[in-house]
């Protein structure tokens, strides 16, 4: 119970006490007080971007915010389409439902959302063969928040449903900074100002690697140190760990190895890529990419992904 306790107060509980995203949440503010004010739900949101960065909790965040339940839910977790009826069904008025890989809803499932986003109803089939006939069912008026790796995967009309999109950005060093500083408060942990900083620059732009990694590098300074985290003890721990100065671990340093010694460099397709490392491609793309990308080290061109001279000079390898 405790690990859970713990799990839940290292996310913030509402929108004041969220680090970073600033205009996402300057934006959500101003449509939970409009929606609130009107006594009305608010309209569905999709959040997109790489994994770790805040989509579930920034719908636990709104449900808060709006004073409603919170029910969370998965794509791949919902097969058939009278499952999302009955999860429709269930909600209360104005609560939030979070769909998280919402892009891997199968299309019979994802066709039940159409008419429950826009109409706030379910069509039901009653019957087989030539009696069989669809009655609607009305529905409470809810919130969808959808979250995904990739929006571009999403299809059309479940695209053109929500009211809101935001792309989640990558932390800076001095939001992980705060992050960090306020999780080792929770956990209960002594960090200085350059522990701190050494870590945020190690934790890939990305909130739940760096509470992840902080976990880890108070146990060692627990057993190595004196309970006490510097920038010596998180250097330390986060070279043990693989994580190096920028924050790549062995799976990165791993694809720009190969891009630049099985590849030459690139360009190499992204499929001739992830089979040549055995990663599956939509990870490559989704998990690995973005941070490879937005730091310069990997581009991706027509031809395919090319390792950049900062790559080369990154690994210590002469071009
Ligand atoms: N913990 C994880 N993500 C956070 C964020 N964005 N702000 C504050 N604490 C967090």
């Amino acid at each position: 119970y405790e690990d859970i306790a713990i799990e839940k107060t290292l996310r913030p509980q509402g929108l004041d006490e969220y680090i970073g995203q600033e205009k996402i949440k300057t934006n959500l503010k101003v449509y939970i007080e409009a929606a609130k004010a009107r006594g009305e739900s608010l309209d569905h949101i999709l959040f997109y971007g790489p994994p770790g960065l805040g989509k579930t909790t920034l719908a636990s965040i709104i449900a808060n915010e709006m004073g409603v339940n919170l029910k969370v839910t998965s794509g791949p977790a919902i097969e058939k389409p009278g499952e999302m009826a009955a999860i429709l069904n269930n909600l209360g008025e104005g609560d939030v439902l979070f769909i998280d890989e919402i892009h891997r809803l199968n299309r019979q499932v994802e066709e039940v959302l159409y008419p429950a986003m826009e109409d706030f109803a379910i069509d039901i089939m009653i019957g087989k063969g030539t009696t069989a006939r669809s009655i609607r069912l009305d529905l409470p008026r809810f919130t969808l928040v959808g979250a995904t790796t990739r929006a571009g995967l999403l299809t059309a009309p479940l695209r053109d449903r929500f009211g809101v999109i935001n792309r989640l950005e990558f932390y800076t060093v001095d939001e992980l900074k705060t992050i960090i500083t306020r999780s080792a408060k929770v956990l209960n942990v002594e960090i200085d100002e350059d522990g701190a900083v050494e870590m945020a620059r190690r934790s890939r732009g990305t909130p739940r690697l760096a509470n992840r990694l902080l976990k880890r590098v108070r146990d060692f300074a627990q057993i190595k140190y004196n309970g006490h985290i510097t920038k010596e003890v998180a250097d330390y721990a986060l070279n043990l760990l693989d994580v190096d100065k920028i924050g790549l671990d062995k799976g990165d340093r791993t694809i720009l190895e190969t891009i630049i010694y099985k590849f030459a460099g690139g360009p190499v397709g992204l499929d001739t890529l992830a089979a040549s490392i055995g990663e599956d491609s939509g990870t490559l793309e989704d998990v690995y990419e973005p941070y490879l990308i937005q730091n310069g080290l990997i581009q991706r061109t027509p031809r395919g992904r090319i390792a950049t001279p900062i790559a080369y000079e990154h690994l210590g390898i002469k071009q």
